[in-house]
């Protein structure tokens, strides 16, 4: 779906990027620009830069960047349109409707009404003869009539088609459940329902629509659970099992599990704020979506070495959303669910009463936590500790901890205290190594943190950036560029494609900013532009024009050369 260009424009105009990121992170002024703590990592030191006048922001610590529609993205999680309508609210615009949005907006609708539909039809079944099957087995679970209500769990039949005929006779086309990823199609070309003999559990977007489901099998067989896949109204990363009804407690501290189950069972249990990911690790949209609902987060993944790998994962990537970290551990290798059965809501109260802060975690997880009776075991553990310590900024919560293992392991204070003051040291150390190889080894500068986009000429790849650069700089000298047909040269695939947008951007009369595009470019792509439009602009553009073509020119050349070598040899039979 498109938005007309001319719209984008006037919304950039009308949009400061600074007000705009204010509303999220405090920025102070810089030279001729705004820094602040990045909302996109966790630092204590500030390397996200605002420029106002050229409308982007980019942090040189995530490498995350973009103009201020790219902003609104990744700080809501909204895909392009959607953060198009959250600025033009903001400034008072209307987003005009073309045909094609239009089109992009009925058929997310069809989308959702399917996928309410459905949800409808399994829950249907569920409570009809023909789901007797699943609904004992929801209520061998320990599940109630309310909860399976609250949940509307459903069951889809032991048949090929039922979903697909019922979905038909309410007018349903099968491309549209297709797409709705509630039908496969298997080889042949023959469709049938994803969903057979599984107990159904809807999956609801913040708003209250369907967006997918869960399906779980009634006894060993595999998989386990079937998720809908990825659809159009469907992004497993964004959302969060149960967060519809979440939201709606006003909670001060969020639960997150793992499962569906786990969810319910705690819901069903009083524990109204659990929450679950959706078949998937958790993921930082994920941690910012709590975030936006709650300061406060306790990990109740399963006490299994999975479970345990996971919390350690979770809590890094809670962290760095700002989130307050507790972790529950459920005792016996069991998972919430399963305690709950067993034990009851007051003993799974009493775990929650009882959670260890994320160091304290991280702390009794280190090897020989447990035991370190012998002198070489508590020393190996001491000087683990003293480098966990040493990782804690705040001096308080440093010290408190600090007390805690020298008393728990029998050390004096002072030794403790010397390690992990050293520790520190040697950070810090290191940390302005890094630091300073950021900043002075311009080789290492120019390559972009994303893996996947290593350059192999980095002399030419700079000279490529600096062109980029000057053209958003400078338009005008577009217009120099027309003979030269440089379209031809570029090394790097993106900045391929940068020019050429940047060509069809001027041909068409449009304007330049690092919002223009938007709609062609992904998120790390626009990371990398704005990455680019962070560098120091050039005091005389155009000797800087004519010296970028020239090296363009003559890595071209050396390259064609060396091409024709390796052709050569290769045409006599050498390697
Ligand atoms: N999961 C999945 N696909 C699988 C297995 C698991 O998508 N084949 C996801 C589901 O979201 C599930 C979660 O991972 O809820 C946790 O899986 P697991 O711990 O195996 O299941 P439980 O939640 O314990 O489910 P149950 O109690 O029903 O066995
Ligand atoms: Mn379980």
């Amino acid at each position: 779906m498109a938005i007309p260009e001319r719209f984008i424009d006037e919304l950039i105009d009308r949009c400061d990027i600074v007000d705009v990121v204010s509303r999220y992170v405090p920025l102070k002024k810089q030279g001729s620009g705004y820094v602040g703590l990045c909302p996109f990592h966790s630092e204590k030191t500030p390397s996200f830069h605002v420029q106002r006048e050229k409308g982007f922001f980019h942090c040189f610590g995530c490498g995350a960047g973009g103009g201020v529609i790219q902003f609104v993205m990744r700080a809501e999680n909204l895909p392009f349109p959607e953060a198009v309508a959250v600025l033009a609210k903001q400034a008072g615009l209307t987003v005009p409707e073309d045909a094609e949005n239009t089109a992009y907006r009925r058929r997310r609708e069809t989308l959702l009404n399917l996928q309410r539909d459905a949800a409808r039809f399994f829950y249907a079944t569920l409570q009809s003869p023909s789901g007797a099957e699943g609904l004992a087995y929801l209520r061998r679970r320990g599940l109630s009539d309310n909860t399976i209500r609250r949940f509307g769990l459903g069951f889809a039949p032991n048949r090929w088609d039922a979903l697909m005929d019922a979905m038909r006779a309410k007018g349903y086309e099968k491309t549209d459940m297709l797409e709705a990823g509630l039908l496969v199609e298997g080889r042949e070309g023959r469709v049938y329902d994803r969903f057979r003999n599984r107990v159904m559990f809807p999956i609801l977007s913040l708003r209250g629509d369907v967006i997918g489901f869960g399906g779980r099998v009634m006894d060993d067989s595999q998989p386990k659970y079937l998720n809908s896949p990825e659809t159009p109204v469907f992004a497993k990363g964004r959302n969060l099992f149960a967060m519809n009804l979440v939201k709606n407690e006003r909670p001060s501290e969020i639960l997150l599990a793992e499962g569906y189950m786990d969810v319910i069972a705690l819901h069903q249990a009083g524990f109204r704020t659990a929450v679950a990911s959706l078949g998937t690790a958790l993921t930082p949209e994920q941690a910012r979506l709590i975030k936006t609902y709650a300061e406060n987060v306790v990990l109740v993944y399963d006490a299994d070495a999975a479970g345990q790998k996971a919390t350690a994962r979770g809590i890094d990537i809670l962290k760095s959303a700002g989130l307050n970290v507790r972790i529950l551990r459920v005792p016996d290798g069991k998972d919430p669910d399963e305690f709950i059965r067993k034990n009851g809501a007051d003993k799974f109260a009493q775990l929650l009463r009882g959670t260890q802060g994320d160091l304290e975690y991280r702390l009794s997880r280190l090897p020989n936590a447990a035991d370190h009776d012998a002198p070489e075991k508590k020393i190996a553990y001491l000087k683990a500790a003293a480098e966990l310590l040493a990782s804690v900024d705040d001096p308080i919560e440093r010290d408190v901890y600090l007390q805690r293992v020298a008393a728990e392991t029998d050390t004096t204070l002072d030794a403790l205290r010397i390690q992990v003051n050293t520790a520190r040291k040697s950070r810090d150390r290191s940390a302005r190594r890094e630091e300073t190889r950021r900043t002075l080894n311009p080789v290492r500068n120019v390559q972009p943190a994303a893996r996947e986009l290593r350059y192999d000429n980095p002399r030419a790849a700079r000279a490529e950036e600096g062109l980029i650069a000057l053209l958003f700089f400078d338009p005008t000298l577009t217009q120099r560029l027309a003979q030269e047909e440089l379209g031809t040269l570029f090394t790097v695939p993106l900045y391929a494609k940068l020019y050429s947008l940047i060509q069809n951007r001027i041909h068409d009369g449009g304007v330049l900013t690092p919002d223009a595009f938007a709609q062609e470019l992904s998120a790390d792509e626009a990371s990398q532009l704005s990455r680019i439009l962070a560098r120091t602009p050039v005091g005389e553009p155009d000797r800087a024009l004519s010296d970028y073509i020239a090296v363009m020119r003559q890595e071209h050349m050396k390259n064609a050369s060396l091409q024709a070598l390796i052709d050569a040899k290769k045409i006599s039979g050498g390697q």
